[in-house]
């Protein structure tokens, strides 16, 4: 059984010219950090990507400051031992588990995904056949859809006649209804700097355009050298036909 079909989102990347929301980028790296990297991990973002062109918009500076606020395990050293020291900007978001095994048993029994290609791994079921859901996915826009539902479908009672086992909770939009993965977030929990809203709706939002980043952080520079391609087509191809009225001219 299938969840409830996510919602239409607005989302700042959709669409030929999408671009990805720098407020929305560096929200949402908060939401992970305080919210999400308790239970999950990110293995494919290195700190020095937050100051990559396209992304968050960091300077070198602000994402080693960054890094430096983790504790990185490293070694072994010279005496054969493995110690701890500050993130570098080449380092990797640590995962909170040292292995799949241990994030299930505090997970009672489900392990929580690494979310570096979430928006991607994820679209809905809405019902048609696997291969329509797989064709619309390349428009991007069902698993954030998804990921912005899932964080928002919480609900604290399960509609009569379902029941929920020990351990797990009721989401709308989880295939099944049935999920390990608590609430995580509700209003007011992380504080933004710039005024935007402290509400779930909004660090959801915010997180999802985040981890869609971290999935595909050379999303604008792909969109901008297609619309190159198409201009260089469209032009190229009228110079061809031109090209070939004149050199054909004669012909009978
Ligand atoms: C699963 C996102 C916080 C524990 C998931 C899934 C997503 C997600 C997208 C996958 C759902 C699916 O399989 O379709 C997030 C985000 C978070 C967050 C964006 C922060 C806002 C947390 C926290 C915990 C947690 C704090 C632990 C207390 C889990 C677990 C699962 C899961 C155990 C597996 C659920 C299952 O398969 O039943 N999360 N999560 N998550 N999450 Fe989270």
């Amino acid at each position: 059984e299938g969840g409830n079909a996510p919602p239409a989102q607005s989302w700042s990347f959709s669409g030929p010219f999408g671009k990805y929301d720098r407020g929305s980028l560096q929200r949402g790296l908060k939401v992970y950090k305080e919210v999400c990297s308790a239970c999950h991990g990110l293995s494919y973002v290195a700190f020095r990507n937050l100051a990559d062109a396209g992304g968050p918009g960091y300077s070198v500076a602000q994402a080693a400051a960054f890094a430096s606020e983790y504790k990185i395990k490293d070694g072994p050293n010279d005496q054969g031992e493995m110690f701890e020291r500050p993130g570098r900007p080449a380092d990797y978001f640590p995962s909170p588990f040292p292995n799949e095994q241990a994030a299930r048993v505090a997970n009672g029994g489900a392990a929580p995904p690494d979310l570096s290609l979430i928006t991607k791994a994820r679209s809905y079921k809405r019902g048609f056949p696997q291969f329509v859901i797989d064709f619309f996915s390349q428009y991007q826009e069902q698993g954030p859809d998804y990921v912005d539902a899932i964080l928002q479908g919480f609900e604290d009672k399960a509609p009569a006649g379902v029941t929920i086992p020990e351990g797990s909770y009721y989401n709308k939009y989880f295939p099944g209804h049935s999920i390990k993965m608590p609430k995580p977030l509700s209003d007011g929990q992380v504080t933004f700097d710039d005024g935007s809203p402290a509400t779930v709706k909004q660090y959801a939002h915010d997180v999802t355009t985040f981890l869609m980043w971290a999935a595909e952080p050379h999303m604008e520079e792909r969109k901008r050298i297609g619309m190159q391609v198409f201009f260089f087509l469209i032009v190229f191809a009228i110079l061809m036909y031109f090209t070939k009225r004149k050199v054909w001219a004669d012909a009978h």
